[in-house]
């Protein structure tokens, strides 16, 4: 399950900076970029969170609970809360998505600082999951509980099969095509604050 997690993070790291390439060539006035933005949410909504985030929270974090770790402090209340964080931030995005007059400066803002936001977030999100929490689940679990979730894993992503996993990984491919990552620009933005292993 371990390395499937591992995967989708590598996904949502690309969208992630793509996102920051679409924030830096929204111009004022410019009135077509607004369904892109909103495509983005839909990826984040849908992938990120409800498929990525929903596969911790009801199976890797819910097994680890199982096995003595805190919901309500430590590592795993960090990653929940992290979740939260990145839902709201989302939502502010999806909210300037909806609107459709022309991009004024003031949107244009917004969408950087959000997606600014995002970027550092869940790059420190992931950074801390590849490097602390997953390696701490396989110290932990036993190695058939860890399968048991590896079949889970099947299960759910059967359930998305027909619901839009490759439409959301087909969406994330035209994303980072029309606006690729660009490490000049992501390279600036601090992308772990204050995480145990950088802080
Ligand atoms: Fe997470
Ligand atoms: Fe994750």
């Amino acid at each position: 399950m371990i390395d499937i997690l591992e995967d989708e993070h590598r996904l949502i790291k690309l969208v992630l900076e793509s996102l920051i390439t679409f924030a830096d060539s929204v111009g004022e006035g410019d009135s077509g970029a607004r369904a892109h933005l909103g495509e983005y949410t839909v990826f984040f909504r849908n992938f990120a969170d409800k498929y990525h985030h929903g596969k911790e929270e009801e199976m890797l974090f819910h097994e680890m609970q199982r096995y003595g770790f805190s919901k309500e402090q430590g590592p795993l209340a960090v990653m929940f809360i992290e979740h939260d964080e990145g839902r709201r931030l989302v939502s502010a995005l999806a909210d300037i998505a909806q609107r459709n007059a022309p991009w004024s400066s003031d949107e244009i803002g917004e969408v950087k600082s959000a997606a600014t936001a995002l970027f550092s977030l869940l790059g420190s999100h992931i950074y801390k999951e590849d490097n602390i929490l997953y390696p701490m689940a396989l110290q932990t679990l036993p190695a058939g509980e860890l399968e048991r979730l590896s079949e889970d894993c099947d299960i759910f992503a059967e359930r998305w099969s027909g619901i839009g996993y490759s439409e959301m990984t087909a969406m994330a491919g035209r994303l980072i095509e029309k606006y690729p990552p660009d490490p000049a620009k992501t390279s600036r933005i601090q992308s772990c604050t204050g995480c145990a292993a950088h802080g």
